[in-house]
């Protein structure tokens, strides 16, 4: 090494040194923006959530397909089924949303997966089928737009101007539906993580959990002469009665797929492998109580699943930590 080289590698090391917390606080402040966006759209609402106030806790078991294994050294995905915690949601900040409002979606299934070796895993997934942005900026600077389009904004609105800037975001919130259950809903991970096996081997996938009984989608109409609270009603009456079965399927990454950039759905063609069955079996007894308590990390994995380099991912674990700290006070 040259002594030009040396103080070229020491400078370079110096300046990521340097970089690093300044961009943690960067996604710091970006998060804080955040959730002040929400607050001042969706009001402040103490002991709820800033996004997804609205839901419903249920319990039951994840049983791992012998592929999982194959995919992933993590313990969840091999031998007995896990008990999993799961929580369905309505899309905003609105604790008293009307499941059926057009507003409520994307709606949300967050699962918590408990095996007995303590290497939890949370899997954090909504209706939409890719995401309206591809950063954590660009989510608050959407918010923000929200909170300037009052009635009185002039034309274009902050937001119809961010619309047309973000040509993904209108495509992306048009492939929002409202089921007639949460339990007939396809959900998506929307961001990749990666599947890592024994021998070190890493896919990129997605998630997609599909309901066993099929999607059942509801017109505009019907979703409106619903009573406001269907949805998270609907499921434990369905659970006293039967259990609720969904595909926890992996879309895999074909080399050159984007996974940074959760605007982008991957093609259809690609392999869709299934990793288990998710079987919901009942409520929990006070779900107001359940998930207060509750924290869904989309960074909470074992070894054998691993983020991605999608932004977004550690956008969220942010805004969630602020969120979770808020409504635990
Ligand atoms: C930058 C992007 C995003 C931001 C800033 C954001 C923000 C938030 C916040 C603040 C919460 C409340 C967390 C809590 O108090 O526990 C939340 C909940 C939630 N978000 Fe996001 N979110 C983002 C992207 C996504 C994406 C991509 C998905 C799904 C693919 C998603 C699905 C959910 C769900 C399902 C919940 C409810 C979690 C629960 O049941 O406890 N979000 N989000």
């Amino acid at each position: 090494m040259t002594h030009a080289t040396i103080r070229g590698a020491l400078l370079g090391a110096v300046l990521t040194l340097a970089a690093a917390p300044a961009l943690a606080q960067d996604a710091a402040t970006t998060a804080e923006q955040t959730i002040a966006a929400m607050t001042k759209i969706f009001g402040d609402h103490p002991g709820k959530r800033s996004n997804h106030a609205k839901g419903v806790v249920v319990e039951g078991r994840f049983t791992p397909s012998k592929d999982a294994a194959a995919l992933s050294k993590a313990s969840v995905f091999s031998g007995a089924a896990v008990p999993v915690t799961v929580r369905f949601s309505d899309a905003t900040g609105l604790p008293q949303i009307p499941d059926g409002a057009l507003e409520a979606n994307p709606h949300g299934l967050s699962i918590k997966f408990k095996p007995a070796d303590g290497s939890e895993m949370d899997v954090v997934t909504n209706s939409l089928k890719f995401f309206p942005v591809a950063t954590g900026e660009e989510f608050r600077d959407l918010l923000v737009a929200i909170t300037r389009s009052g009635p009185d904004a002039p034309k274009p609105t902050p937001v119809e101007q961010f619309m047309a800037a973000h040509p993904a975001a209108p495509k992306a919130l048009a492939t929002a539906r409202t089921p007639s259950s949460f339990a007939r809903q396809v959900y998506h991970g929307v961001n990749a993580f990666v599947l890592v096996d024994a021998a070190g081997k890493r896919n990129a996938f997605r998630y997609r959990i599909v309901p066993v009984a099929g999607e059942e989608i509801l017109s505009a109409d019907d979703a409106r002469a619903k009573g406001p609270n269907y949805l998270v009603e609907e499921l434990p009456a369905r659970l006293a009665k039967e259990p609720v079965a969904f595909r926890v399927l992996a879309q895999i990454a074909q080399p050159g797929d984007p996974t940074k950039d959760s605007t982008v759905p991957w093609p259809e063609d690609r392999r869709l492998v299934d990793l288990g069955t998710l079987t919901l079996t009942k409520a929990v007894p006070d779900s107001q109580t359940a998930e207060k308590a509750l924290l869904f990390m989309p960074n909470n994995l074992p070894e054998g699943v691993e983020v991605s380099d999608d932004p977004l991912i550690d956008a969220r674990v942010q805004a969630y930590a602020i969120s979770f700290g808020r409504r635990s006070q």
